[in-house]
């Protein structure tokens, strides 16, 4: 028989993904949204859709007794790292109780296996590049904070009650489905790829990039960009693991190579054959120097192995969605 696991936040970017590859691999699929920032159209129809809030005790209780589910795949945290600096509340109040709220319904209905969307933003700025799944943890911005509480909290959960989880360090989720047919769609944009890509289809005149004066080769920020599809393969693959009756951990997942943000901007002028004007601004709020991954763990453990290996590639996964939908799931 098919497992049945929920995707909370499955209308979302990385969890409109996810659903698609565990259809793709044969699992049936639960999706609970309340469509703050998700789009129902994102979701493929195979998944059955709940909408509302997972900080709703109640609403992930009906969902849990009219569904016999295996397995939960957290990923509806908010998670724009300048916003939360601003509105450190609202983060900790759909993040960290949302996780509470998810846990004991999960506890309540004996479910016992949670795969957790987590960040490089619970490192902050770290000490050593790339940087290995134990090094210390500071984060410089609420939304990491938030994240880094939110798997001290499963942890306790899973020493409790026996809840066994697997948290996925993502670093930066970027690519589209390979034929275009879905993708990145935020209100407001805030992420790096899209906004050229939108600059490069003359959507906006100029992009801004965010300080040059930062302690790395270029002086623009360094990021670890990982297709959106190997990152939903490690959940699966993290799924199995858990299932297998291995022990709650913690993973990087990132190609473990760093790009600048002029080298995404140039890599970007290649894929498109467009100009793509750019100009420095101001820094933005919380961005860490450099934030590259060493995902050996996850490669050993969990077997897992990016197929998406270089950033043309992935930037053009974007670009053939952002031709198809300019204007995202509105198109
Ligand atoms: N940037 C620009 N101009 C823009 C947009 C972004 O210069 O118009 C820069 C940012 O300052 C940053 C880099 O591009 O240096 C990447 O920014 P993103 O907003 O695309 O991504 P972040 O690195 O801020 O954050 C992302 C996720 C987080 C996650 C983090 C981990 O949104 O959830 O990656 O690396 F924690």
């Amino acid at each position: 028989m098919k497992q049945t696991v929920m995707v909370a936040g499955g209308a979302g970017y990385i969890g409109s993904h996810m659903v698609q590859q565990l259809l793709d691999e044969d699992y049936d699929v639960v999706v609970a949204d309340n469509l703050s920032t998700g789009h129902q159209k994102a979701i493929n129809p195979a998944a059955r859709f709940y909408e509302g809030d997972t900080r709703d005790k109640q609403f992930l209780q009906q969902v849990f007794q009219k569904e016999d589910i295996t397995a939960v795949i957290h990923m509806d945290a908010f998670s724009i790292v300048p916003e939360s600096v601003k509105d450190p509340l609202k983060y900790f109040d759909n993040n960290v109780i949302g996780m509470i709220a998810l846990l004991e319904a999960m506890r309540d209905q004996d479910i016992k296996y949670l795969i957790f969307s987590s960040t490089a933003a619970a490192f902050g700025n770290p000490q050593k590049t790339p940087i290995p799944d134990d090094a210390p943890k500071d984060p410089i911005n609420p939304y990491g904070d938030s994240k880094l509480m939110m798997e001290k909290i499963m942890k306790w959960v899973d020493q409790a009650y026996g809840i066994k989880y697997v948290a996925l360090r993502y670093f930066n989720a970027a690519g589209a489905m390979a034929d275009g047919s879905m993708g990145e769609d935020h209100t407001p944009e805030t992420h790096l790829i899209p906004i050229v890509l939108k600059t490069a289809i003359g959507q906006q005149a100029t992009l801004q990039i965010y300080g040059d004066d930062y302690n790395t080769p270029d002086g623009t920020n360094v990021r670890d960009y990982v297709h959106i599809l190997d990152l939903a393969k490690a959940h699966i693959l993290a799924l199995k693991y858990l299932i297998a009756g291995n022990p709650s951990d913690i993973f990087n997942l990132g190609s473990s190579t760093g790009f600048s943000v002029k080298e995404i901007v140039e890599a970007a002028r290649k894929v498109t054959g467009k100009e793509i004007p750019a100009k420095i601004a101001p820094r933005r709020d919380g961005d860490p120097d450099i934030l590259v991954a060493d995902s050996s763990r996850a490669r050993k453990i969990l077997g897992w192995q990016p197929q998406y290996d270089n950033i043309h590639d992935i930037v053009q996964t974007a670009w053939t969605w952002k031709q198809k939908h300019p204007n995202g799931y509105n198109d």
